[in-house]
């Protein structure tokens, strides 16, 4: 009887202290684990909704830009030389804004003249929210 009680009683202490303690560190490790999860979900949600455009499929369709935007102090050697300019992490609205004025003829680069014409404006926004994501 004495002994029962006893063994209930120094488990019923040993649990808070004994027990938390074991699991507090594994918590902390669970909650920011999940804490940078929603953290760069929701930056990357931010990101997609920043043009309108889906970042996913953007870089489905990136691969007619990659072979001049995706070289960092690439040339493009037609009709002149000329700098390619860094697009990755650029903002979502200027490279959207970029694009329609080369489809528009506003912007008089031909290649990207070119390319900007064969673009629907999802193409456009789905780029811009890809490359903004970079
Ligand atoms: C043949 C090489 C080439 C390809 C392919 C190409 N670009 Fe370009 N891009 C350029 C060059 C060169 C410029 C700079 C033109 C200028 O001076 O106006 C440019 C400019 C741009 C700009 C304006 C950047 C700024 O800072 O003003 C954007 C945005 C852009 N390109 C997006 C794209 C996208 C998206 C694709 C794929 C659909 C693509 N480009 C494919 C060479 C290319």
């Amino acid at each position: 009887m004495r002994n029962k009680h006893s063994v209930g009683h120094l488990a019923a202490r040993k649990s808070p202290v004994g027990f938390g303690a074991l699991m507090l560190p594994r918590s902390i490790a669970g909650y920011a684990a999940a804490f940078m999860i929603a953290l760069s979900y929701g930056a990357q949600v931010q990101a997609q909704q920043a043009a309108g455009g889906d970042a996913k499929a953007g870089a489905d369709k990136r691969s007619q830009c990659i072979g001049c935007h995706g070289i960092p102090g690439y040339k493009a050697s037609f009709p002149r030389v000329y700098n390619v300019p860094m697009i990755a992490g650029q903002n979502a609205k200027y490279i959207e804004a970029a694009l329609s004025a080369y489809r528009k003829g506003d912007r008089p680069h031909p290649t990207m003249r070119g390319i900007a014409g064969s673009l629907s404006d999802a193409d456009i926004a789905d780029l811009a929210a890809y490359y903004a994501s970079r």
